[in-house]
This record gives structure tokens, C-alpha cells and sequence, in this order.
């Protein structure tokens, strides 16, 4: 345990073993912490908040957040966060594994996000989001939920379904679906539902082509989606056996050998259960 002199740790919190915790970090009541877990300097963590109605908050093993990061009490996130500087998250967010949040990213709590979910900088996702498995937030992006701002009536957050990819500084309007492996391009202002394995682009956003329409930029003629054919990089093996089997295990495998073609694909995956 290496707990700066200069941190404050309430009595009540609850660390687990080999934490890290750095200098003017303040670490309130009300936080349950997993082992292996590393706080930068300056962050606050478990900050109170009525509107977490007493529950904790929650951080599973191997966490890092890095310097100036702000987490509310009232959240659940499994184990290998991981955040960039001055991320906000706030009470009422319940995450799988692994996610990973951008610097300056602000997540507004009360969402339910799967494993592997990963954020680049200054992301915003608004209340009552639903976000699946192995989806990829690019820097910018604003997930919506009042569809007339300012308003205390009613509120949906966007859905975003496994593998899905929404492209830099696109904007999502409230209680829209996008769907499982589809990519929203950059720029674009999501006003319907997206169609799983569609590429849709600008403002308002409409059908660009499927999403297997679009292939690589490195000369080999190869699709560029589904992205976990070819990108595996920070994915444990036991994830990417589960990739390969969802397509009948079928070598050769994008990411193993290169090919020119796709002769022998079976096709996407169907469905979170491809997760
Ligand atoms: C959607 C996207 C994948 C399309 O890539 P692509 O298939 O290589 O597309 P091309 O550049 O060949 O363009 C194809 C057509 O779509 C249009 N188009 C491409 N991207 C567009 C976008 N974001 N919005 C609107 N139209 C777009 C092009 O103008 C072109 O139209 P044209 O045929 O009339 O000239 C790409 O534009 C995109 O958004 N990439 C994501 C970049 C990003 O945000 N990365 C985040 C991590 S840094």
C-alpha cells in the first residue's frame, strides 16, 4: 500500500490490497475499492451526493484513474478501469470490465454500460444511456437525453448495442438505438435509429452504405468492419477466442495471417451473444 501523506482517506472507506493512492487525492466514505488499484494525484473519489441515495461506490481490482478525476458516490465499475485525466463520472453508473474513459470525459451516471466499453477524450454521455459490449465512443461524441432542453419531463438516453462505433465529434439525439456493429461517421447528427451493420453519415445523418462497403486504407481490399476481424490490440485471448468462435472459428483469421479477400466469411456475427 502506498498512500501519499498528502491524500485523505475517510475512515469508512474501504481499500482492498497494494493500492496506490496519490498526493491531495481525497477518498470519501461510502467507497469500496478492489485490490491492485492505483488513484493519481488530485483526484476525488466517492464524492458525496444526495442524489446516490446512500449507495456506494464501487471499483473493481486493477483500477487506475489518473490525475484530477472526479468519481460520485453511487456508482458500480468492474474490475480494470481505467480513465484518462480530469474524467467525470458521475452516481448511478453500473459498467462491466475493463472500460476505458478518455481525458475530460463526462459521463452523467445513472447508465448501464457492458465490458470493454472505450471512450476517447472529451466524450460526453449523457443520463440513461444503455451502452453494450466492445463499443468504441471517438473523441467529441455527445450522447443525448432531453430532447427539449431545458425540461423535467420526459428523458430518454441513447442505446448504443455491442460493437457499435460512433465516429468523432458525432452527436446522438435522445432515445435513439444504434445499432449492434454499425459506425456512425464523423460529424454526423443521429436523428433515427441506426440499422445494425449500416454505416450512416452527416447532418441530419442518413444510409451511407453497409458497413462491409467500407474497406482499409492499407491496400489489401479487406473489410474494415466488422473491426474485431483485424483489431485485437488490449483484448484478452479468452475475448478474442469468443470473436473467432462466433464465426465458427474459421481460420484463417484476419488478425493472424493477411488475405486479400474474404472468400471464406461466414458472415458477421449475430447479436450481443457474438460478445
Ligand atoms: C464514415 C467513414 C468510415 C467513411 O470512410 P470511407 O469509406 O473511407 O469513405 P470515403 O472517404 O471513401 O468517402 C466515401 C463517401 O462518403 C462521404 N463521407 C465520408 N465520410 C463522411 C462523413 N463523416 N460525413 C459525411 N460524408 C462522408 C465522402 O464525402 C464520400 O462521398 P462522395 O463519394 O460523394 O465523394 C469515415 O468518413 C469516418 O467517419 N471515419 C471515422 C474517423 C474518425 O472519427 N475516427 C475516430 C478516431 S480518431
Amino acid at each position: 500500500m502506498t498512500i501519499s501523506p498528502l491524500a485523505s482517506i475517510s475512515p469508512g472507506a474501504r481499500i482492498g490490497a497494494n493500492a496506490t493512492i496519490g498526493p491531495f487525492t481525497v477518498v470519501h466514505d461510502d467507497v469500496v475499492i478492489g485490490d491492485d488499484c492505483t488513484i493519481e494525484s488530485h483526484c476525488v473519489v466517492g464524492l458525496p451526493t444526495a442524489l446516490a441515495e446512500g449507495r456506494v461506490l464501487e471499483l473493481g481490482d486493477g483500477a487506475l484513474v489518473r490525475s484530477h478525476s472526479v468519481l460520485y458516490q453511487g456508482s458500480r465499475i468492474g474490475p480494470g478501469l481505467r480513465t484518462g485525466h480530469h474524467v467525470t463520472i458521475r452516481e448511478g453508473l453500473v459498467a462491466g470490465r475493463s472500460l476505458q474513459v478518455g481525458t475530460a470525459t463526462d459521463i452523467q451516471g445513472s447508465s448501464v454500460f457492458g465490458d470493454f466499453v472505450r471512450t476517447h477524450s472529451s466524450v460526453f454521455v449523457a443520463q440513461g444511456a444503455t451502452i453494450g459490449s466492445y463499443v468504441w465512443l471517438s473523441p467529441g461524441v455527445i450522447l443525448t437525453d432531453d430532447p427539449h432542453p431545458p425540461s423535467d419531463g420526459w428523458r430518454a438516453g441513447v442505446t448504443v448495442e455491442d460493437f457499435a462505433v460512433i465516429a468523432a465529434r458525432a452527436t446522438v439525439m435522445p432515445g435513439i438505438r444504434v445499432g449492434t456493429r454499425s459506425l456512425v461517421a464523423a460529424g454526423a447528427l443521429v436523428t433515427r435509429d441506426v440499422a445494425p451493420d449500416t454505416v450512416v453519415a452527416g447532418v441530419p445523418a442518413r444510409l451511407l452504405c453497409p458497413t462491409s462497403e467500407v474497406l482499409l486504407r492499407d491496400g489489401s481490399g479487406r473489410p474494415a468492419y466488422p473491426w474485431m476481424r483485424h483489431f485485437h490490440r488490449g483484448y484478452p485471448p479468452e475475448v478474442v477466442e469468443r470473436w473467432v468462435a462466433a464465426w465458427g472459428g474459421l481460420p484463417p483469421w484476419d488478425g493472424d495471417i493477411a488475405v486479400s479477400g474474404d472468400a471464406g466469411d461466414p458472415g458477421a456475427p449475430t447479436g450481443s451473444g457474438a460478445a
